[in-house]
């Protein structure tokens, strides 16, 4: 049997767990696929992307720098990516055409809801940061129904540039856009989204929006806790969880776009959690 090749694509990609995550989808699922990694020149992402498609690729996930370009190039996107303005997933469609769809958000809801069995519904949601990351989660997170969704910034016109552009979506959700410093009380649950996490960076905020309840949610993940994480629990916060199964869990969302088949994602999370990968 041939298998239909995927692949991640980005700049670098060395780092990227997508290969192996992946490889474990396809031999639990019995799928026929192999998937891969390419590191596509900074200067030539749509000629590389082009490329694969061309050589009989069937599927790719983007990530970092590429996510808005492979947004810009797709001819047709879903409705999530549409908003998302950023793309970590295209394909061919029936009729030929690149599509690009955003499986981030649905990533990070499934891994709340579905893998922590947390509910969001009538909830305070604090969201830390105003760029690609934030404005990717941001369509899902509302369809969750929070009753509230605070984004603060760093440069509070991102934050509420983006509340604007999301006021359609809100519907129940009270949802507003601001700095650090004006979030306003306590929150259920507050996601960090900033790439501060990436330099080992905290953005500076203000120890009033923890209560003995209040969870964290790291966007990025790591072995330990990481700094935004620590600072949640050293202010008497209840739990700092990291994107680790949002990683897992936007790749089993790609490949059931990609397959039609949903994979075991809880097994992949325990494996990588015990440093296989
Ligand atoms: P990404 O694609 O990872 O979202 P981005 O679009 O460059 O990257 O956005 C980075 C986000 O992290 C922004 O919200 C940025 O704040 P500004 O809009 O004020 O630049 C935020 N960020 C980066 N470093 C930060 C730091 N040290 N403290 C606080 N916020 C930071």
């Amino acid at each position: 049997m041939i298998n239909d090749l995927y692949a991640v694509i980005g700049n670098p990609i060395s780092h990227s767990k997508s290969p192996w995550i992946h490889s474990q989808f396809a031999q639990q699922t019995g799928e026929a696929v192999e998937y891969t990694a390419i590191q596509a020149p900074l200067a030539h992402f749509s000629e590389t992307v082009t490329d694969f498609f061309a050589r009989g690729g069937k599927g790719l996930n983007v990530t970092l720098p590429f996510k808005e370009q492979a947004w810009q190039m797709a001819r047709q996107r879903t409705d999530r990516a549409e908003k998302a303005g950023a793309a970590n997933t295209l394909f061919m469609n029936s009729e030929g055409s690149l599509t690009a769809d955003n499986t981030d958000g649905a990533g990070l809801v499934t891994d709340l809801v579905k893998n922590k069995g947390y509910a969001l519904s009538g909830k305070r949601v604090l969201v830390l940061g105003a760029g690609g990351a934030v404005r990717g989660v941001l369509a899902p997170l509302l369809a969750a129904q929070p009753a509230a969704l605070v984004i603060a910034n760093r440069t509070p016109a991102k934050a509420e540039a983006l509340a604007s552009l999301f006021a359609p979506d809100a519907g129940i959700t009270e949802l507003s856009g601001c700095g650090f410093d004006a979030t306003g009380g306590e929150f259920d649950l507050i996601i960090n989204g900033t790439s501060a996490s990436l330099q080992g960076d905290l953005p500076p905020l203000p120890p009033s929006l923890v209560g003995a309840r209040t969870l964290g949610y790291d966007m990025m993940y790591s072995q330990d806790l990481t700094p935004f994480n620590r600072w949640l629990m050293d202010q008497g916060g209840l739990e700092g969880m990291d994107g680790l199964g949002m990683l897992v869990e936007q790749a089993a969302e790609s490949f059931f776009l990609w397959r039609g088949v949903l994979p075991d994602t809880g097994a992949v999370i325990a494996a990588l959690r015990a440093g296989e990968g």
